[in-house]
């Protein structure tokens, strides 16, 4: 028997970071009572734990959630909720700009169960409302899409799903919570991939689901432990502290995209920028009302020049690393038509703009003028 730690009558200034796997009880009656939730215990880490129980609970006040689920990355999370909320035969409604493995989820892994995904332009309310009019279960969104930075209308969006029986799921990823709390704005369920701005510093994978309607959580539970769906504690843990500073790096980030975006609109060699505060932008005025504290990190540019252009660019700029992710203090690339969106068909990306030269920048917290300069190094200005 190990000793147990004791702190005496002073507390720790950081959460335990507990890596037990399972959790010992003295008797059959304890294991009754904890399962029944008579009292609080824990059994087996795949079913709870104590640091995704704090760092769900923070995540649930954050989002205005009743409940809330740690999962092991972002996809499990959507994974999770869908296997909760869908059987054979129902039909998901989901908008067209979407990121390029949940496209996968939805049209591959879920069309081998029966179920049915027709992709809509979720910013065309008239074209919503017609492909609600079918029996649908779900309608899912991203509040800022990846990558082309489409703005989820989630207050118009929950009316037209409940009035045609369909819940609102929505993906915040980019947004967090800082910029928005779509279950504030009448979604029903929430998701966030936790990897990427909330614990801020790739190194940690973890998804959170949160929802407000308590008869979901012990289903979603469940199939969290069942489908083996759980995040692992250290991860958990790094997010906690992450989090702690979540406000200041999303201001700082905010603040370097708004300005980025204005110069990038300056620059001979870039045919587009995308941002949602740029007046051009489709949803600049949907950008202003919905997301008033910031309009996110995220930010894409297009080269004349496609994906050559591309490489060249990327090879003048080694201070903005080209990695497939998103959300860390510095300023990151990747390239939607080769990473997030491989999979997409070649019409579809066509369709949406997803084209070879669109670089998705994850802008960071550095000095602007730091950040600048070395963008500035792939136009050949300096
Ligand atoms: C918008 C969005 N949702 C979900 C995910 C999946 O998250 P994870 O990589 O943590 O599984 C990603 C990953 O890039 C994403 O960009």
């Amino acid at each position: 028997m190990r000793d147990e730690v004791s702190w005496g009558v002073t507390r720790p200034m950081r959460s335990p970071l507990l890596t037990a796997s399972v959790y010992a009880m003295p008797d059959l009656d304890t294991l009754d009572r904890v399962l029944t939730g008579q009292e609080t215990g824990y059994i087996y880490a795949r079913d709870a734990h104590p640091n995704s129980t704090s760092l769900a609970a923070q995540l649930n006040r954050w989002h205005g959630a009743t409940w809330g689920l740690i999962t092991g990355t972002g996809m499990s999370a959507l994974s999770l909720a869908f296997l909760g909320l869908v059987q054979p035969g129902d039909r998901i409604v989901s908008s067209r700009s979407i990121y390029g493995r949940t496209r996968q989820l939805l049209d591959q892994e879920l069309a081998r169960f029966g179920v049915r995904t027709d992709g809509v332009d979720t910013n065309d309310l008239d074209a919503v409302r017609r492909c609600l009019q079918q029996p649908t279960r779900v309608l899912f969104v991203e509040t800022i899409s990846n990558p082309l930075l489409r703005i989820a209308d989630i207050p118009a969006l929950a009316e037209l799903a409940h009035a045609a029986q369909a819940c609102l799921f929505i993906d915040n990823t980019f947004a967090s919570p800082l910029l928005c709390r779509p279950l504030e704005l009448g979604a029903d369920l929430v998701m966030e991939s936790l990897t990427k701005m909330i614990s801020g510093h790739s190194d940690v994978t973890l998804g959170y689901l949160g929802g407000r309607e308590a008869t979901l959580a012990a289903r979603m539970q469940q199939i969290r432990s069942i489908w083996g769906l759980s995040g692992n504690p250290f991860d958990c843990w790094l997010t906690e502290r992450g989090m702690e500073t979540l406000h200041l790096r999303m201001q700082a980030a905010c603040a370097n995209a708004a300005r980025l975006a204005q110069w990038l609109t300056t620059q001979p060699r870039v045919c587009r920028v995308i941002y949602p505060d740029l007046p051009e932008h489709p949803d600049h005025a949907l950008a202003q009302r919905l997301l008033p504290a910031g309009r996110g990190n995220m930010l894409g540019l297009e080269l004349e020049g496609g994906r050559d252009e591309v490489n060249q660019w990327l090879r003048r700029v080694p201070g903005i690393p080209f990695c497939p992710s998103l959300g860390d203090t510095q300023t990151t690339c990747s390239h939607p038509d080769t990473t997030s969106h491989r999979y997409d068909s070649a019409a579809e990306k066509a369709a949406q703009g997803i084209t070879p030269g669109l670089i998705r920048l994850s802008v960071g917290c550095e000095p602007f003028e730091q950040l600048q300069a070395e963008l500035a190094r792939g136009f050949g200005n300096r």
